[in-house]
């Protein structure tokens, strides 16, 4: 993923927090990151060095004229750090931190690093209500977003104090969202619109039932993430699924397959029409033909219901004059994978379709693994198992490839 081979300097400041840094540190590093934590004076009061060089089997930098532990002894080395990082993360960042960075105090290591660095930054503050909403905090939050400084949070919740309020440190995962969304800001697929449809639909029977299928949403989640990773405009039209909305990606929540079509219809051929559709729903192929206003009554003997057929979403838009230049589908079949696939490569007028064998165990609905066949007009790519996260990468792979050949 994005994160890989980067190299993150993590600022942690003297904030109650500090100790969630530690999660951050974590999940970088094992994301394939190269973290180098520099800690201020006060969040060596909350938290250790050697945490974080557990953590990220690198030095911790503590001061600025080389201390324990130090791998480099002096401010120069450190120039040079915030030089070569292509992100700079505060988080937590203390109101006293982002006082100092705003007014180009280089007092400290992080100060120092901050004024130097010529990659972007990122903060996550955390902090007292009374101190997030002060003038001077919110006059100084002002001044570094004009710099163009990146912040991630703070939202409302519980504080150290016991008090509710706005100043809460936002969760580890979502900060590594952020982090993400700006290490992709300049991929291949910037200034491009890409909307992906994920989950299931829902169509009902009565106000209190409905049929649906199995498809849990992770794959179109996991699309719509590789193509903020890429650093596309992001829509994802997403069924009833309980999945977090990745960082830098617009949800649209839908159930019933015509509402899906509707909103694939206004967000990717309405408006500024999308460069690229993947359309990764398990979209109902029927509906009742007449939802029941009030609850269908328990009777002796059968019950029936008469379905009626969905519109196909993906025929619509391929009769759209505006439909993206690339348009990808997904096939999950039984039988006959590769014929069935092409057979609807073909009616549906795709570029790719990503076809997977849902008689597999490892692959498909429901687990995190799968195992697909790229098929497209000219040929058919046999990959290996992989996680729903790899399958997302190469299929943004692929797209980036074709629009920048279009
Ligand atoms: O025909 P089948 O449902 O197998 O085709 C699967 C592909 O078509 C998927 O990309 C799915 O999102 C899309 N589809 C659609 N509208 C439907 C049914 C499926 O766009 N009503």
């Amino acid at each position: 993923m994005i994160v890989e081979g980067k190299r993150i300097i993590l600022g942690v400041t003297g904030s109650i927090a500090a100790y969630k840094a530690a999660a951050i540190a974590s999940h970088l590093t094992q994301s394939g990151a190269l973290v180098d934590v520099i800690m201020t004076d006060a969040a060596q009061r909350f938290v250790t060095p050697l945490t974080f060089q557990s953590l990220t089997g690198r030095p911790v930098y503590t001061s600025m004229w080389g201390g324990s532990g130090e791998g480099l002894g002096s401010h120069i080395a450190h120039v040079a750090l915030g030089h070569e990082a292509d992100l700079l993360l505060i988080a937590p960042a203390t109101a006293n931190t982002m006082a100092r960075i705003a007014n180009g105090l280089a007092d400290d290591l992080l100060s120092v690093t901050a004024l130097a660095a010529r990659c972007p930054i990122l903060i996550a503050p955390a902090m007292d209500v009374g101190m997030y909403g002060a003038p001077a905090t919110q006059a100084n939050i002002e001044i570094l977003k004009t710099r163009g400084v990146r912040f991630a949070g703070p939202t409302i919740g519980r504080m150290a104090s016991g008090l509710e309020g706005l100043g809460r440190f936002i969760d580890p995962e979502e900060i590594v969202g952020y982090a993400r969304w700006v290490l992709g800001e300049n991929g291949p697929l910037r200034g491009r619109k890409v909307v992906v449809t994920a989950g299931p639909t829902r169509e009902s029977l009565d106000p209190v039932r409905f049929l649906s299928n199995r498809s849990s949403g992770r794959q179109g989640f996991a699309l719509a993430q590789a193509a903020v990773d890429a650093g596309a405009e992001v829509v994802l039209i997403a069924g009833p699924v309980d999945l977090p909305t990745p960082v830098g990606v617009g949800r649209v929540k839908v159930e019933t397959a015509r509402e899906m079509e509707q909103a694939v219809l206004e967000h990717a051929v309405g408006g500024r029409p999308a460069d690229a559709l993947i359309m990764s729903a398990a979209v109902a192929d029927y509906r009742p033909g007449e939802a029941s206003g009030q609850k269908i009554k328990k009777s002796t003997g059968t019950l029936s219901a008469e379905l009626v057929a969905n519109p196909d979403i993906l025929m619509s838009v391929a009769s759209q004059k505006n439909r993206p230049a690339v348009v990808v589908g997904f096939a999950a079949e039984s039988q006959e994978l590769i014929a069935n696939a092409q057979d609807k490569l073909d009616r549906k007028k795709l570029d790719l379709i990503v076809a997977n064998d849902i008689t597999a165990t490892d692959a498909g609905f429901a687990v995190d693994t799968n195992r697909v066949h790229f098929v497209t007009g000219e040929s058919v790519e046999e990959l290996p198992l992989m996680s729903k996260e790899a399958v997302a990468a190469r299929v943004i792979d692929w797209v980036s490839e074709r629009l920048a050949a279009s």
